[in-house]
């Protein structure tokens, strides 16, 4: 595919079928943009009533075209589309461009529409972008194609940009020049039919012009294809996303706290930060980031140093950065004693640096340049509040003159300062983000800061476990042989066993004799609990009795949890006498199918809180033994697992095995709906963990 895009990125030809001789048409302004950016190839307006348009010779079909032509984009109306790709077909078109809209997305007769027009595609071999979209740009100097009818021509940078909305890529593009971001390549893709995203974001990995990828995502085609690239293409460059919308996540599970949890965007959530891919909140944050991306190199870590003409924005850059992850740096006494030494005594020589309001270009440069020479500064913010008594473009010279100097990551914030600005323009103009608010430029650096750690991390490996499939395959049959989609709790255990889970002493009793004899067996002190179909939570039904010490407290227990239910009208068959567990600390563990994003994976600390909590990471399947590792971490009660006040730690790698494992068996069984472990008990590190309840449901189709 990559090659085949190289015809709708870098044509040598172009024909515009359906080329326009009124100007108010979308097709006069495609033609327009390509003439008036300067496209280098040769172009064919194609239009059967016209012998020429804006001033250019006309072909009634492209099939009239005396040369080769590589790219066609196709503006006529969508009754007119079919007929005309097949005859870019027959002419030998490479790439198409179907900027008509009035398929799928008007229903189901634009649909059939749309299957026609792939197979068509198909059919001659040629790339397609759209239908329904903007249109592509290239800003490359041997290229220059605007192939869009944006209203206003791009300007030139290492920004490639993907979207699925073409009226809101205009006002990125609008946005772009507003904030002086250049473009390498834009694409709208429109419904996407032949070429994906995740086709395009493989072409732009490999494009040399395309320094930093921006997405506009509404919903995944393939997340799960989506995942597989993005891992490898955050490795070479960075890709920012703005994803709108809800996930089309499945029907709300009803009997697991997985599934509750699992809200709409967890999915997303998930994905994006398994693939490294940085989400932004806004079009504004997205710019902001890609300013500081595409100019800036990555800082080594997280120490900031703020050097400011005014102590307000320097406390509140402060706070922002602080914030957002980043620390102030500790200035080495060196670099502090300089300071002193040549700063006016009214500044101050501590980080933030306060340079005080009369600082010109020349105390800028010093403060800045002693700053960056010191090992415990990896970043610098500048910040200017434009001065009354100084010039300001001095100043953005300094900036940027010790930034050409310098491999450590400077930003800078003229506060109120923006494109239409002398300094604003000094600055990004040679390679220094500049930004409005210093509260913006310091979510760029942590936004960096981060993109730099996910360089370094691990991402560690997918690993297969010796598991007893056959066992659980023969569960799992038989449940759906028997019509249901409930797995009964002895059953839930049975295939988690299967998969190497550890389980607590656990034993089925139908009578109260059996129990006091199983619990001689299993020995005191034990947890007896009812089953019953209609019980999912047992805990509300008062179907639970824990820390069982001897016989007569079991006797009495047993008629007690006999009596509570039949008050509820109901009556348990069946008992389970449990080892009652003791020392761990309780964790859940689940699964929650998603119809678009398939097993996600849930992790958090439990116990009856954990919907309360939400403290709890969501992560794809398949995942590897670093993205499990990370994902406990992640939680906010994770200080908890690693021991507080003295406490041992838990067993994490315990836990991430078990992560890995459970991943295997919903990767294995695509019919497993749910699973929600919970409680699952982690005990010292060493010690492993314990499964003491779950519950596992699968699809309604499979039963
Ligand atoms: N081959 C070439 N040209 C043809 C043709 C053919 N078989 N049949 C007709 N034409 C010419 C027409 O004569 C007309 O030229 P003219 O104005 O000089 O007479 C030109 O093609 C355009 O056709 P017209 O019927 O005037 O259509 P239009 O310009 O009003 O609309 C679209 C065409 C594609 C713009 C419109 O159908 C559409 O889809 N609009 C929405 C686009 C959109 O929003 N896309 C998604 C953005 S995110």
């Amino acid at each position: 595919m990559t090659d085949r895009l190289e015809y709708i990125f870098s044509p040598k030809s172009i024909a515009i079928i359906g080329a326009s001789r009124s100007r108010r048409k979308v097709s006069w302004e495609v033609l327009d943009n390509l003439l008036v950016y300067g496209y280098q190839g040769r172009v064919y307006p194609i239009n059967p009533a016209a012998s020429s348009i804006h001033s250019i010779r006309a072909y009634p079909s492209v099939l009239d075209v005396p040369d080769e032509v590589d790219m066609a984009i196709v503006v006529v109306p969508a009754s007119k589309v079919l007929p005309v790709v097949e005859e870019c077909g027959e002419k030998g078109v490479k790439g198409l461009v179907v900027i008509t809209a009035g398929f799928s997305e008007v229903g189901p007769a634009g649909a059939e529409l749309e299957r026609a027009l792939h197979s068509l595609v198909k059919k001659y071999g040629m790339a397609m972008v759209g239908p329904n979209c903007m249109g592509v740009i290239n800003t490359q100097d041997d290229v220059r194609m605007d192939a869009t009818f944006a209203p206003m021509l791009p300007i030139e940078g290492d920004i490639s940009f993907m979207t699925q909305s073409g009226a809101l890529g205009v006002a990125v593009m609008e946005h772009a020049r507003n904030v002086g971001v250049g473009l390498a390549k834009f694409v709208s893709l429109g419904n996407a039919i032949d070429v994906s995203g995740n086709d395009l974001i493989e072409y732009l990995e490999e494009d040399p012009l395309t320094r930093v990828i921006l997405l506009y995502i509404e919903s995944f085609g393939d997340p799960r294809a989506f995942v597989k690239i993005a891992r490898r293409v955050t490795k070479v460059k960075p890709i920012l996303a703005l994803k709108s919308g809800r996930t089309e996540a499945g029907a709300r599970a009803t009997i697991s706290h997985t599934g509750a949890m699992a809200g709409p965007d967890v999915g997303t959530q998930a994905l994006f930060e398994q693939c490294g891919v940085l989400r932004v909140g806004s079009i504004q944050e997205l710019f902001d980031l890609a300013m500081a991306f595409s100019l800036q190199p990555f800082p080594a870590g997280r120490r900031v140093a703020i050097v400011t003409n005014a102590g307000g924005p320097g406390i509140m850059a402060t706070d922002a950065l602080v914030a957002f992850g980043m620390e102030m740096a500790q200035l080495s006494p060196k670099t502090t004693a300089y300071l002193k030494e040549n700063l006016p005594k009214e500044a101050s020589a501590n980080n933030p640096i306060d340079l005080i309001a009369d600082a010109d270009g020349a105390r800028y440069r010093l403060a800045i340049e002693a700053v960056i020479r010191d090992e415990n500064v990896d970043a610098l913010l500048a910040i200017t509040v434009p001065p009354v008594v100084t010039d300001e473009v001095e100043i953005a010279q300094a900036i940027w003159n010790c930034a050409q100097d310098s491999d450590k990551t400077i930003v800078s914030s003229f506060v109120t300062r923006t494109k239409d600005s002398p300094a604003f323009n000094e600055l990004v103009t040679h390679r220094v983000p500049s930004y409005l608010f210093p509260e913006s430029a310091a979510r760029a650096l942590a936004a960096m800061a981060t993109y730099k750690e996910y360089l370094e991390r691990q991402e560690g490996e997918f690993q297969a476990f010796d598991v007893d499939r056959d066992s659980a395959l023969e569960i799992i049959l038989r449940v759906k042989k028997e019509g249901r989609s409930r797995l009964h709790e002895m059953e839930a255990l049975a295939l988690l066993r299967a998969y190497g889970f550890d389980i607590v002493r656990t034993r089925v009793v139908s009578s109260r004799d059996e129990a006091e004899a199983t619990a001689e067996e299993i020995g005191y002190p034990l947890v007896l609990k009812a089953v019953h179909p209609e019980m999912i939570h047992k805990t509300e039904y008062g179907a639970v009795a824990l820390d069982i010490r001897n016989p007569e407290e079991l006797r009495s227990q047993f008629d007690s949890i006999v009596s509570r239910l039949s008050s509820k009208g109901l009556k348990a068959e069946q008992f389970m006498v449990q080892e009652y567990a003791r020392g761990g600390k309780e964790t859940i563990m689940g699964m929650n199918l998603d119809r678009k994003f398939g097993p996600m994976i849930v992790f958090g600390l439990g116990g009856i809180y954990v919907e309360v909590l939400r403290d709890v990471a969501f992560r794809l399947t398949p995942m590897t033994n670093m993205d499990a590792l990370r994902m406990i971490e992640s939680v906010r009660s994770y200080p908890i697992l690693e021991g507080v006040r003295g406490e041992a730690p838990s067993d994490v790698p315990a836990l991430a095995e078990y992560l890995q494992r459970l991943s295997q068996m919903v990767e294995d069984f695509h019919d497993i709906k749910e699973v929600d472990i919970n409680p699952f008990l982690v005990f010292e590190r060493g010690r492993g963990c314990k499964v003491v309840d779950a519950r596992i449901l699968l699809t309604p189709e499979a039963s």
